[in-house]
């Protein structure tokens, strides 16, 4: 290619010629955001296109890893900078020559916004299109809104903008977001298509198509909102973009864009764009190993061993199934390994019911399991993972197995959710092997991975079992050794008072409603019920020394008995049960506890802000690298929900002083249990937050 005209070496833009089509390059890693120079370089180059009478295409594309992924998100919460976005793809769009966007990789968000104000957009067809600004809790503030429903149709922009998730570069081609798909080099080819489409005119301006907005059935609308009412429950960002959407087809454009504009900013201005996007990094970070000596090279992991083909082995071993990685599975009987796998293969079959796997892979994801009654044949695994009974004497010996028969070099990973790595690791001799991988229930879906660093865990060991849980598509966040670790230790507390308020007067279905509408999934005794009630229990039913061990032993287990803290029917439908309640009175009196009406307030203070306060602990002690892991944890593992940001944001948002006076206030009816953390009063009194 001809003519190189590179911009100053401070611009991510460059432009060089190749006939008569000017090419323009982004090349700004790692996702070729499109900060400030960009947008800048962006417009320079139309107006050089402009201005040459020899250009008479342009292509737009970028190099590294994929085309623009979005606005620059490091640049929210700045003084804006021009050109604002919304202008360069309007400038974009206006240019007299066609413009041809060149996409590989994900065009997400602003990137899309660009591709849209080009004129045509061909893509490799590995490509994903996504508007996922619904994720930072944003709508697509660059006439993505508008153009977006005129260009691939009103149902398909509303799944786009209002669930973020992508879609790929075919089914784009099918909607006609993308004229052409190109198998090979990309470049080339879309430059071939700018010398095909250079002569015609009019220019196809994504603003003025009018035929896919038009004659819209309102019902469209209501129809998603009820479809995906629980998937949006509590969050502002997806109603914003319906009505964006809705806007597209009974305005025109130019004012479309005005009201796409006004609920960007109230979006953007609101707290939880601030928790999404403060989300967004959070998550990012804890992929991060604080003090890892440079120079630490992962081992090689070829082939996984696991210890237990129950629910939570077989979960973890599809894990590693789905990213292609081969897993021995180790049980004690026939029976029972064969149940395993198959419940493996029914939930990979259910999958593929659901078009969300093909047959093939559900074969090729079976065939690379092997399932195994010979311990031994764990030998030839480079990590080995035991999910066997929770109890210190069975996990030491399992350990005590491994040490003996494991390859030199091999990982050797306890799956618990609450033992003493360092005990485990101590009984061995190899202690620098073994860390703790703890995996959420159910393994193959829940995305998070709490990665428990021992005293001796090698860095190597640690490095290796962060970037695995990356490949097999986890969050992995590292935790210290402690009870619990950081998800369940931050539970305890959270049950001890609600416990406690249900003696005091408060209902289950009370306690249960405070959480739920404060936007996590489930309640403590609606978690308890699913869990199982039984779990932990002493299994003696003459044994009652709690409201617990009263249920347990008649048989209120939980949803699985049909009876818990709640009555269930066949549906597993709960109402609240005069039973617990007796149980729950007669314990009152029993242990002379005064009933008296809870107000919603106590609830919030007595379970959140104990959780805070212990999550403060776990940072005090170094359990948790950085206040953003804990918030990670419970928004990936106990669906904390994101609007919040996770426990930590929340109690900033909150206000550490306004925690500690809630907490004080409750001071007397939580001991002996509670004691402050130091942290929190250090935060409280010098007015500082936990999560910067
Ligand atoms: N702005 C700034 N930095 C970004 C970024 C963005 N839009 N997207 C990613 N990054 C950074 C990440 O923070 C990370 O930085 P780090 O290495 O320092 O931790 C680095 O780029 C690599 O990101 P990932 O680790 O996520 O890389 P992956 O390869 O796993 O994923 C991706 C790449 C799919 C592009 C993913 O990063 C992603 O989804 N990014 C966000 C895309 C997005 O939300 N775009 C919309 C932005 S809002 C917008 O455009 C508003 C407009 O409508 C006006």
């Amino acid at each position: 290619m001809t003519d190189v005209r590179e911009k100053p070496t401070t611009s991510p833009i460059s432009t060089r010629k190749h006939g008569d089509v000017l090419i323009v390059l982004s090349n700004n890693p790692p996702v070729n955001a499109l900060s400030t120079a960009a947008r800048q370089g962006l417009v320079d180059a139309i107006a050089e296109a402009e201005a040459d009478e020899s250009v008479k295409a342009v292509v737009i594309a970028c190099e590294g890893q994929t085309f623009f992924a979005g606005a620059d998100i490091t640049e929210f919460g700045k003084p804006p900078q021009n050109p604002w976005l919304p202008q360069v793809v309007d400038i974009i769009e206006a240019c007299s020559k066609p413009v041809v966007a060149a996409i590989h990789g994900t065009a997400f968000g602003g990137g899309l916004e660009v591709a849209l104000g080009c004129h045509y957009r061909v893509a490799d067809p590995s490509a994903k299109l996504g508007t996922p600004e619904v994720k930072l809790g944003l709508l697509p503030g660059a006439g993505g809104t508008q153009r977006l429903p005129r260009v691939a149709g009103v149902r398909k922009a509303l799944e786009m903008t209002a669930t973020g998730n992508p879609i790929g570069a075919r089914e784009g081609f099918e909607c006609g977001l993308i004229d052409r798909l190109v198998e090979g080099e990309l470049l080339p080819h879309a430059v071939a298509y700018a010398e095909e489409v250079r002569d015609i005119r009019p220019l196809p301006r994504s603003s003025a198509f009018e035929e896919k907005v038009g004659n819209v059935d309102p019902a469209v609308f209501d129809d998603f909102r009820r479809d995906n009412a629980r998937k949006f429950r509590g969050l502002d960002a997806p109603e914003k973009n319906i009505e964006a959407v809705r806007i597209a087809t009974q305005k025109p454009y130019t004012e479309g864009v005005m009201d796409e504009r006004r609920l960007f900013m109230e979006l953007m201005t609101g707290t939880q764009a601030r928790a999404q996007q403060y989300f967004f990094f959070a998550e990012r970070k804890a992929a991060k190993i604080d003090n890892l000596p440079e120079g630490t090279v992962p081992r090689d992991i070829k082939r996984v061993g696991v210890i237990g083909a129950g629910t939570m082995g077989g979960g973890i071993s599809m894990n590693f199934l789905s990213a292609g990685i081969p897993v021995t599975i180790v049980e004690m009987g026939q029976e029972a390994l064969d149940r395993g796998t198959g419940v493996m293969r029914k939930n990979y079959e259910a999958t593929a019911s659901k078009g969300r796997m093909t047959t093939e892979q559900v074969e090729k994801a079976m065939g690379l399991l092997k399932p195994t009654l010979d311990f031994e044949a764990l030998g030839e695994c480079d990590l080995i993972i035991e999910a066997v009974y929770e109890n210190m004497d069975v996990k030491k010996e399992v350990f005590g197995r491994l040490d003996k028969i494991a390859k030199p070099g091999a990982i050797l990973a306890s799956n618990t959710s609450y033992l003493d790595i360092n005990e485990i690791a101590a009984s061995i001799s190899r202690p620098g092997d073994v860390v703790g991988m703890h995996f959420f229930s159910p393994a193959n879906v829940m995305k998070l991975l709490e990665v428990v660093r021992g005293d001796k865990t090698s860095p190597d060991v640690l490095l290796t079992a962060m970037q695995l849980g990356k490949k097999i598509r986890k969050v992995p966040v590292v935790a210290g050794v402690c009870h619990g670790f950081i998800g369940n230790r931050m539970l305890m507390p959270r049950q001890v008072e609600a416990t406690k308020l249900l003696l005091e007067g408060a209902t289950p279905e009370q306690v249960d409603r405070a959480h739920v509408e404060f936007g996590m999934p489930m309640g403590p005794f609606q978690m308890a019920d699913l869990a199982g009630v039984d779990i932990g229990w002493h299994r003696d039913p003459n044994r009652i020394e709690n409201v617990r061990d009263a249920l347990c032993a008649i048989d209120r287990w939980g949803q699985k008995k049909g009876a818990g803290f709640y009555d269930y029917d066949e549906k597993r439908r709960p109402t609240p049960s005069p039973v617990v309640q007796k149980i729950i009175e007669d314990f009152a009196e029993k242990q002379g506890v005064e009933r008296r009406q809870i107000g919603d307030e106590e609830i919030v203070e007595r379970t959140l802000y104990t959780m805070v306060n212990e999550g403060a602990k776990i940072l005090e002690e170094g359990i948790a690298q950085r206040a953003s892991d804990i918030d990670v944890v419970w928004v990936y593992g106990y669906g904390w929900p994101v609007y919040r940001g996770g426990p930590m944001f929340w109690a900033d948002t909150v206000g550490p002083d306004k925690i500690v006076e809630g907490l004080k206030r409750q001071e007397e009816r939580m001991k002996p249990e509670f004691s402050f953390s130091k942290l929190l009063l250090d935060k409280a009194e010098k007015g500082e937050r936990f999560t910067g």
